[in-house]
């Protein structure tokens, strides 16, 4: 009769107990995220006079995990006592009754004392029992969780591998002259009809989009914000797999290569420039390339970081965690270091000049021009200058590819790129270029 009582005990308990939990657990999460928030948001709510607006919400989610936590301590606790009361209610209902047995003569007081002992035992093990179950709703909320991550589907997946000396042949093949060759042989990467529509998203974000790459070339892309030209680029290195159409490499399908193939052809640099902290020897020499001081230097070099990195303390100097003792033109340009340090074939710059002012960024693309004359540079930008000398310009709007040509000729016949020549460039500049 005690266990029973107790078993209604700690299920009644838990039943109010449980979905608190679970609630708890959920607050504790968004506490959490308001002051991780508030954290690295630090600046902008000092600018904006948000203390006030971010403390009222803190303080509404604390004060709803403190009100549940409260209910859930008084509930526990209330089960003491009444455990308690079972408890002993038991060892004086043994001795009550085995009082009278004793008295009848049925039984002696050794068997009884034993009876009380066995009987306790039994009831400590369902109360040890209850405590664990205390525990139980709580790790369930946090193992849903795990597996939520655990569980993520990948949606890349390796490919079954190229032969990389077939391809290793390709890039070294200088001799070849772009006009002379066999288009389709040579080109470096070709998107064939490509669209791609995000998991989850309506639309696609790029329509048919096509377009060949020759080695040495700087092809370009430029468009509003907006207009898909970081998703066009992110397809090269297969962060995401084109809807319909073909991204290849050197004429293999991207899927064809595992990645690390793939990524071993290609130098990135993403749109926010990420650094990891540590030197800055190990920020450009990143991954298992093991390059030399004098590559290092290098690359250093030709991405314009030599002279600040040499003011901070040469290639030891530290960095720090998102390379925050640094300016945005600095990261920009430790990245681009560290993306051609490894002298890829295929180097993709996803807007990263913007932060670079307007004589770092020409030095550094006449720099980039002749130390890496073999690399097929692609190039996002928001800025005419940077571009314009590119060999082949595409013009995004939308995700439709609405230009593609020199610069020259996309100031004839691209409506928007017009728009955007003029709304950058001074009159004299557009048409002084067009008649040369
Ligand atoms: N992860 C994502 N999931 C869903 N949609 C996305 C995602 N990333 C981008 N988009 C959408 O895709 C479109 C193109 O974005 P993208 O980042 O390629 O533009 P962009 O041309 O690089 O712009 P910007 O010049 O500002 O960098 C946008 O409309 C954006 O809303
Ligand atoms: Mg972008």
């Amino acid at each position: 009769m005690a266990i029973v009582a107790l078993v209604l005990l700690v299920v009644g308990v838990f039943s109010f107990a449980i979905p608190k939990f679970k609630k708890i657990q959920k607050l504790t999460d968004k506490v959490n995220g308001i002051n991780r928030e508030n954290l690295s948001g630090l600046r902008v709510v000092r600018a904006f006079n948000a203390e006030n607006y971010q403390k009222d919400k803190f303080e509404e989610t604390n004060e709803n995990l403190r009100k549940d936590n409260t209910f859930v301590g008084r509930l526990m606790s209330s089960m003491n006592p009444v455990m308690n009361l079972i408890m002993n209610g038991l060892s004086l209902s043994i001795v009550w009754i085995g009082a009278t047995l004793i008295n009848d003569g049925s039984l002696d007081l050794a068997t009884m004392t034993e009876f009380t002992m066995y009987a306790m035992q039994v009831v400590t093990g369902f109360l040890l029992l209850s405590v664990i179950f205390i525990l139980v709703p709580r790790a369930t909320v946090s193992l849903r969780r795990i597996y939520d991550v655990l569980d993520a589907e990948e949606i890349i997946h390796d490919g079954n591998g190229v032969n990389m000396d077939e391809i290793n042949a390709k890039i070294n093949n200088k001799t070849a002259e772009n006009d002379k060759i066999d288009a389709q042989n040579q080109c470096v990467v070709e998107f064939k009809n490509v669209s791609f529509r995000y998991p989850d998203a309506e639309e696609c974000v790029l329509n048919d989009v096509s377009f060949r790459s020759y080695p040495g070339q700087t092809i370009a892309f430029i468009g509003s914000t907006g207009s898909g030209k970081s998703t066009l680029i992110n397809l090269i290195p297969r962060f995401y797999d084109a809807t319909s159409g073909q991204v290849l490499i050197y004429g293999k399908d991207v899927k064809d290569y595992t990645l690390e193939q793939l990524h071993s052809l290609l130098g990135y640099v993403p749109q926010r420039g990420v650094l990891f902290k540590g030197t800055v020897r190990y920020n450009v020499d990143f991954g298992d390339n093991k390059l030399s001081d004098e590559q290092i230097e290098w690359a250093l070099k030709v991405a314009q970081a030599k002279p600040f990195v040499d003011k901070m303390g040469g290639l030891d100097a530290e960095i720090a965690q998102n390379g925050s003792n640094l300016s945005g033109g600095q990261k920009q340009r430790l990245s681009i270091a560290r993306a051609v340090a490894h002298k890829p074939p295929i180097c993709i710059f996803d807007d990263s000049f913007s932060a670079l002012d307007y004589k770092t960024d020409k030095t550094l693309r006449a720099t980039l021009k002749k130390e890496m004359t073999e690399s097929t540079k692609f190039i996002v930008a928001q800025r005419i200058g940077t571009i314009k000398d590119a060999d082949l310009i595409v013009v995004l709007d939308s995700g439709n590819v609405v230009g593609m040509g020199k610069h020259e000729e996309l100031l004839e016949n691209c409506k928007v790129y017009q728009e955007i020549a003029s709304s950058q460039l001074s009159k004299e500049e557009i048409y002084g270029k067009q008649k040369k």
